[in-house]
């Protein structure tokens, strides 16, 4: 299969709605997600299930973050003309293949995803022992195998959870279907055997096929499964090679990994709810000059005579992001040289940023006071998602022998 012109290429991502996004969102997420919307077939969700799986215990908020985070993706220019803007809860269908999936996906694989136990050992107030927060990889496949994209943008904390996905496509195809140029594919596998093997492998299969030889089909397996060089993709696909084909019904994505900057927080440490270190999307502009007036510096630059290393100071990297090069060459001489104060150095940047912020709470603001057009942004892209998503769960119940009635 082809793939087709990449403006048809089908992304797809989600952010738990957790609050008024902050600079680190956006820098850090938000803003790739401004630019990707041109290029590829975008469909972007709020993961309200997903913020259930740790926050279950209260969710009295849960409504005004998901409306404050649809507003602030709106004014950070999110264009709902081009991009699909949905709700993960109001596709229930995303619930549906979630469950079905449960059926086939081993718990090691979800035991062994790192987020689960750094999790669990972060946020200790909160019991995680529980059967949604351990499924949360497998909601996240399901989000994203609904929709068959070729890409999921996500940061390097999500890695794993994409990993998966691919695991649970495999598998889910390996037992209810095959994949796209998949007897090219296994004839490479079955080569990458070496010849003996694969000879063996070719009677064995034979026998099998021919004569419904059980041993013979227990020996191939057991061939496979041995063999230690195989990738796993290659194992699966000897081993449903073995058995039968079919039609690829899930199909894996592919991360999109983007370089994003390091957004700083007040404190130097990444910029994150959690630390508390954060600047508001939408936060008042005398607030945010305050803050970025108290933010952490390099601590050699005690006194203003003592020169410091930008190297070594939060405020550096903002002016990565916010500055020209004339302005960061200024700020990178002036405080090796102690001929610029931090304030001084500060300054510029505090321009930038309150520009930024001022003309994010004015859209928001405009979205605010028109509640009714962002329900139906949402309401279109919902419809709009759910199309998508019926057409793949027809194919999958059907692959599965669920499209009975
Ligand atoms: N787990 C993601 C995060 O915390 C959010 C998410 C949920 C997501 N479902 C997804 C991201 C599907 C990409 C695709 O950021
Ligand atoms: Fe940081 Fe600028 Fe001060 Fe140097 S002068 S320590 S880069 S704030």
């Amino acid at each position: 299969m082809m793939p087709g012109p990449i403006q048809n290429r089908r992304t797809l991502s989600g952010m738990r709605p957790t609050g008024q996004l902050h600079l680190g969102n956006y820098h850090g997420a938000l803003k790739n997600w401004t630019e990707l919307q041109y290029q590829y077939d975008c469909y972007f969700f709020v993961a309200d299930w997903h913020a259930l799986t740790t926050g279950y215990d209260d969710t009295s908020r849960l409504e005004e973050y998901v409306w404050t985070m649809v507003i602030d993706w709106l004014a950070v220019g999110l264009n709902p003309g081009v991009a699909t803007l949905f709700i993960q809860s109001r596709v229930p269908e995303h619930a549906e293949l979630h469950l079905l999936l449960s059926m086939i996906t081993p718990l090691s694989w979800l035991e062994r995803v790192p987020s689960y136990k750094d999790q669990q050992e972060q946020l200790v107030e909160k019991d995680l022992a529980t059967y949604g927060f351990l499924g949360y990889p497998l909601l996240q496949s399901a989000d994203i195998l609904l929709y068959r994209p070729q890409f999921v943008p996500v940061g390097e904390d999500q890695v794993a959870h994409v990993e998966v996905t691919r695991e649970v496509a495999r598998r889910f195809n390996h037992i209810f279907g095959r994949e796209p140029e998949f007897e090219q594919k296994v004839e490479k596998a079955i080569k990458g055997l070496g010849a003996r093997n694969a000879t063996l492998y070719r009677t064995l299969r034979k026998d099998f096929q021919e004569k419904g030889s059980g041993d013979s089909l227990l020996r191939a397996r057991a061939l496979v499964e041995s063999n230690a060089r195989l990738t796993v993709a290659d194992r699966d696909r000897l081993l449903g090679f073995l058995e039968g084909s079919g039609i690829a019904i899930l199909t894996e994505p592919e991360v999109l990994l983007t370089s994003t900057p390091k957004v700083p927080g007040l404190d130097g440490r990444k910029m994150s709810k959690s630390y508390g270190n954060t600047i508001g999307l939408r936060e008042d502009i005398d607030s945010v000059t305050r803050k970025l007036k108290a933010m952490q510096t390099d601590p050699a630059r005690a006194r203003r005579t003592d020169p410091g290393d930008p190297e070594k100071c939060p405020v550096w990297d903002l002016h990565r992001i916010y500055s020209d090069d004339a302005t960061q060459k200024w700020a990178n001489e002036g405080c090796r040289s102690a001929g610029i104060g931090c304030l001084d150095c500060k300054k510029p940047l505090i321009e930038k940023v309150v520009e930024e912020i001022s003309g994010i709470s004015k859209r928001a603001q405009e979205f605010e006071e028109n509640p009714e057009l962002v329900r139906g942004i949402i309401a279109e892209g919902c419809e709009k998602a759910r199309t998508v998503a019926r057409e793949t769960m027809d194919a999958v119940r059907q692959a599965m022998s669920l499209n009975y009635r």
